[in-house]
């Protein structure tokens, strides 16, 4: 089945989609992205999402207007899925915009400039094996620059610290900063000790997680106290637990870290819990919901930034 992408404007076959070589995303990572899980063609979490992504937009003031209002983007999104053939299963939808195509500057360029808009789908397969085993993680210094809450495209120290993890044989490359776990190269973490949750506080050092959200949502109903407190990497080995959450990860419990284990070395049973009532909730997010419920995302039908 052809391969349908959405950019600026146009639906197109994803081997016909072509940028300017003078996008500023392609020049600067000028720009801003989201990963947005859809299970039979719903769309898990989406205000938060467009909010994190209209938050990114206002401070790099990247201003798409109606190219990018939440309904038009839901609206893409849901062709996308429809047009795909994924409107049952999990995918997930990738959106990305950028400044746009101008002649290269490093300053803002010219008012005219069009944002580029762009989004894409994707068949999703859970990783349930390693979600049953669990996986293992590196450590890796937090050299990113201090504004690791917007959700850019500029992934270059995410992306050699996952090819460091890989290289040792690690799912995923956890992040250090002045010696406190702050995040995973594309997940937020969680230790779990006597029966509390800890997980790096909300602030200008990690990615604002939605599914981390979740699973502190989660954790409040189930009685479990969530600490937003930093782990020291160096007591990483006497947590009871640590796992890591993402919306293409779900809950994943790290059974090892710098190849020794946590614990017993098997996934404990809060994250086991965590990843029950998340699916729970994935599966919750594709019944049917009255019209009703899109308000939110109409009446803020207004460009996002
Ligand atoms: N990344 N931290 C970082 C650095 C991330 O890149 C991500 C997500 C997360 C988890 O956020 P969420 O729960 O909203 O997915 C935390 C996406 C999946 C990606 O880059 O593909």
């Amino acid at each position: 089945m052809t391969n349908l992408v959405y950019l600026d404007g146009e639906f197109v076959p994803q081997e016909q989609a072509r940028l300017s070589v003078q996008d500023r995303g392609f020049l600067f990572g000028d720009g801003v992205y989201e990963m947005i899980r859809a299970v039979d063609g719903a769309l898990f979490e989406l205000l938060p999402h467009l909010q994190r992504l209209e938050t990114g937009l206002r401070a790099l003031r990247i201003a798409p207007d109606g190219a990018a209002s939440r309904v038009r983007l839901l609206e893409v999104a849901q062709r996308l899925l429809s047009e795909n053939g994924l409107t049952t299963g999990h995918a997930t939808v990738y959106v990305q915009i950028t400044r746009g195509p101008a002649p290269r500057t490093h300053a803002f360029p010219s008012a005219s400039t069009l944002p580029t808009v762009h989004l894409s789908v994707a068949r999703f397969q859970p990783p349930e094996e390693v979600r049953r085993i669990g996986a293992t993680a590196v450590t890796q210094p937090d050299m990113r620059w201090a504004r690791c809450h917007l959700k850019t495209v500029n992934l270059l120290p995410n992306v050699l610290a996952k090819q460091a993890a890989l290289e040792a044989d690690a799912w995923e490359a956890v992040f250090v900063r002045d010696g406190f776990i702050t995040e995973g190269s594309s997940t937020n973490v969680f230790g779990v000790r006597g029966g509390e949750l800890f997980t790096y506080p909300d602030c200008n050092y990690i990615l604002s997680g939605i599914t981390r959200r979740v699973i502190i949502g989660i954790a409040a109903e189930l009685g479990l106290p969530v600490r937003e407190t930093p782990i020291l990497a160096g007591e990483a080995w006497s947590l009871d637990e640590l796992f890591i959450t993402g919306t293409t990860t779900d809950v994943l419990p790290i059974v090892r870290l710098d190849g020794r284990p946590i614990a017993s070395g098997a996934p404990g049973p809060v994250a086991r819990l965590l990843q029950e009532r998340l699916a729970e909730r994935l599966a919750g997010a594709a019944r049917p919901r009255p019209p009703e419920d899109l308000p939110h995302l109409s009446g803020a039908g207004a460009p996002v930034a």
